[in-house]
């Protein structure tokens, strides 16, 4: 695990000490490689689904990007379908060349690394608020609102990353980041474990504060793909914002000025791979892209950030 090298962490800013807590890692040792059971679905497991959905339809709708609107007409996710992998990832596979891999619940960095560097993306089959959710966290206290849970579930997983992966230009870019990470977990370079560690800590600071919480500048054609016209300067990619009701409105109110929460920032590709993040509740702050274009270019053009040699 990286968390035990810490040689360069003053490095960092924003150092949440515990902000992953709680959560259950999967290892390379633990049986992490699953197969949806869709036979055994329960009909609540189904209503949190679509509880969840349906609340998220109209903001979404309203504030979501281009790109993943887009990708959630071509998906045909919708509230009363329990997502089945076996058939949705097919259709992905077409789009981008991912596939979906079922997973047992959050993944290492080496294993996550490894999947993505393989077009490969991890998702979970069971969802927050349910029976089996809780009786897999029994014994752990971790957050699980309708709202948000730091938990990888299907519902983030589905509702919020797979739309993007029925964008070819995504999907090469979730790629070249699952290959960094890769050739850096691996030690391509001969480091040692503190800057690989370190390295790796960069990756994931960029992961989180792009495609996990990020947002761009209101695009000038994407109300054409909207029934409500985007009434913010700013329209939402990062995943985790997307499958959060909470999340997404938050960033409303902050766009708006309604609500200082949190700050809205520059997308300075120096300032995000040196900020560490918080899991366990709504972010303090959010990047903002000019667009996916340049997001894709500013990480193609400084990869040496990721490539810190102390
Ligand atoms: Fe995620």
């Amino acid at each position: 695990m990286i968390e035990k090298y810490t040689k360069y962490d003053h490095l960092f800013r924003h150092v949440k000490p515990h902000a992953i807590g709680g959560i259950k890692i999967f290892t390379q040792n633990d049986p992490y490689l699953i197969e949806q059971k869709y036979d055994e679905v329960t009909d609540e497991e189904r209503q949190i689904w679509k509880r969840l959905f349906e609340k998220l339809i109209q903001p979404l709708d309203q504030y979501a990007s281009k790109e993943y609107l887009l990708g959630l007409q071509a998906l045909g996710l919708s509230s009363d379908r329990w997502p089945n992998f076996s058939k949705l990832s097919p259709t992905i596979q077409q789009a981008s060349g991912w596939q979906l891999q079922p997973v047992a619940g959050f993944l290492n960095e080496y294993l996550f690394f490894q999947l993505n560097a393989q077009r490969k993306f991890p998702v979970t089959d069971i969802i927050r608020q349910s029976k089996r959710f809780e009786q897999k966290y029994a014994d752990q206290n971790i957050q699980n609102r309708d709202e948000y849970t730091p938990e990888p579930d299907i519902f983030h997983d589905i509702r919020g990353h797979c739309p993007f992966f029925m964008n070819k230009e995504y999907g090469d870019f979730l790629a070249e980041i699952g290959k960094l990470g890769y050739d850096i977990i691996a030690d391509k370079y001969g480091w040692g474990p503190e800057l690989v560690a370190h390295n790796l800590k960069r990756l994931q600071n960029f992961a989180w504060w792009s495609y996990e919480f990020g947002i761009m500048k209101k695009q000038n054609d994407s109300d054409e793909y909207r029934k409500t016209n985007n009434d913010m300067d700013h329209e939402i990619y990062g995943s985790g914002i997307i499958s959060s009701y909470d999340e997404v409105m938050n960033v409303v109110h902050c766009s708006r000025r309604e609500s200082s929460t949190s700050l809205i920032l520059p997308f300075d590709i120096e300032e995000v791979v040196l900020t560490r993040f918080d899991y366990s509740d709504i972010q303090d702050r959010y990047y903002v892209i000019d667009s996916m274009e340049s997001l894709y270019t500013t990480f193609e053009n400084n990869q040496d950030l990721f490539l810190f040699k102390g």
